[in-house]
């Protein structure tokens, strides 16, 4: 598996790692044939198909680091805490299936009834519908205790910001991972990030993918547990423009793969 920015090997990633970035901005894997340096690699664990393995190093290493970033490395969580995870796409779900491995308590949030009963057949504790519960950051106190969760899974961005704040606990963890509802503020009451942080002594961290190390260090916890990435849909290679179209409309639950060969 092709690490996604080639060089970032260990720890903070830095901007000249940047430069080595598979799809930005160097080009993408959507291709049949491709030379690596072998530092740019990791091995797929053998219980593992390729459609499953091509899952592993950008939506699950997104949500391992999400959960393990913060911690030593060999070290991951095990038990005792809370995950909101927002949506079912491929890091959503990723990460549904590390936190339950980890024994985490998981809150998952989706616009499908649906999907949110796949989410509870797949382990998670809680499920919110987020169209037709609006204030659902309240949901979360609620089933928490008022505790709220110890980490959130931040994909929304502008319509989710806010509410996740109002339902992450003290101490907690806000990994802010992507901006799937826009990148401005849309709430009425603008507290500025900083007094939302301090109010309950929040840690607010931009993830941007995660370094070989933490990406072996995953795969060895699938291997322990025996996780299979969730594959929603398969296309054959000439199909990419359908998988890509497939993914814009948000129909899934997990992964859309290309296969490359058959
Ligand atoms: N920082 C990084 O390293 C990194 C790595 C990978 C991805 N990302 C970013 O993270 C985000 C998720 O990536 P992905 O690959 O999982 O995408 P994806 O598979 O396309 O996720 C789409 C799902 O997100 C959910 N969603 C959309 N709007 C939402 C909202 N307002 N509130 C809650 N959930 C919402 C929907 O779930 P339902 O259908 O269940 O409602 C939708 O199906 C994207 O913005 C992506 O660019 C960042």
């Amino acid at each position: 598996m092709a690490i996604f920015n080639q060089t970032h090997l260990t720890g903070q990633i830095q901007a000249h790692n940047m430069t080595s970035g598979l799809g930005l901005p160097l080009p993408g894997v959507l291709c049949e044939y491709r030379a690596f340096p072998a530092d740019g690699l990791v091995a797929v664990p053998d219980f593992m198909s390729d459609e499953e393995a091509c899952n592993l190093p950008i939506a699950s290493l997104t949500a391992w680091m999400a959960i393990n970033g913060m911690r030593p490395l060999g070290q991951p969580a095990q038990g005792g805490e809370t995950v909101l995870i927002q949506g079912t796409g491929g890091v959503a779900i990723a990460g549904l299936q590390i936190a339950h491995a980890a024994g985490l308590k998981t809150i998952v949030t989706s616009s499908s009834d649906e999907k949110l009963e796949k989410a509870r057949k797949m382990g998670a504790d809680f499920t919110i519908n987020y169209r037709t519960t609006a204030g659902w950051e309240s949901e979360v106190m609620r089933v928490t205790g008022d505790k709220g969760a110890d980490i959130i899974f931040e994909n929304g961005g502008a319509q989710t910001l806010r509410k996740s704040f109002d339902c992450i606990a003290f101490g907690g963890l806000i990994n802010c991972i992507g901006y799937l509802s826009g990148k401005e503020d849309v709430s009425e009451d603008k507290l500025h990030t900083n007094v939302l942080a301090l109010r309950r002594n929040v840690t607010l961290k931009g993830i941007l993918n995660g370094p070989k190390d933490r990406f072996e260090e995953m795969t060895q916890f699938y291997e322990r547990h025996q996780i299979r990435p969730v594959v929603d849909r398969t296309f054959k290679f000439d199909e990419a423009k359908e998988a890509l179209k497939y993914l814009y409309s948000g129909g899934h639950f997990g992964k859309v793969v290309v296969k490359v060969a058959e």
